[in-house]
């Protein structure tokens, strides 16, 4: 039995089709539960991910980002994933560098047979992220929408 929790973190997940998409796919079919904090968009592999595209997604009000890509050796395009974990690295550093918690981007590798895997993996990363509560980035988005409502 997979265990949940409750959170109103709000998560991205960027998910190379061949594996990660297909095993969160997988999970589904397996009746995996992961939470439903994680909203997940397809790609056709992490290689395509733009370090701007996940600080617009941190910046545009998640909390926090997922990549998942084929397990390495397996990148349908040779070295996708491994260029995705080299911009994830660096988003890292970036975070560090304006003080927002590096722990809220995270790379993983999986195959898409690796459903129960995507499913403890959403729910790990869920949890780290409810523990370190809403993105400074949030609730600064949400102080500029409240005084501009003011
Ligand atoms: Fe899956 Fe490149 S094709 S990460």
């Amino acid at each position: 039995m997979t265990k949940t929790i409750n959170s109103h973190s709000q998560i991205v997940a960027f998910c190379c089709r061949y594996c990660a998409y297909a095993a969160a796919d997988l999970a589904g079919v397996l009746r995996l539960r992961y939470p439903p904090d994680i909203r997940i968009v397809q790609l056709p592999c992490t290689g395509r991910l733009d370090t701007l595209e996940v600080l617009h997604a941190l910046e545009h009000g998640a909390d926090a980002v997922m990549v998942a890509g084929c397990l390495e050796g397996d990148c349908h395009f040779q070295r996708g994933n491994i260029v995705a974990r080299t911009r994830v690295n660096r988003i890292k550093e970036l975070l560090t560098e304006i003080g927002i918690e590096p722990e809220r981007v995270e790379m993983f590798n999986m195959s898409s047979a690796m459903g129960r895997q995507f499913a403890e993996a959403a729910l790990e990363f869920t949890e780290r992220i409810t523990a370190l509560g809403p993105s400074p980035l949030r609730s600064g988005l949400k102080e500029i929408t409240e005084a501009v409502e003011m």
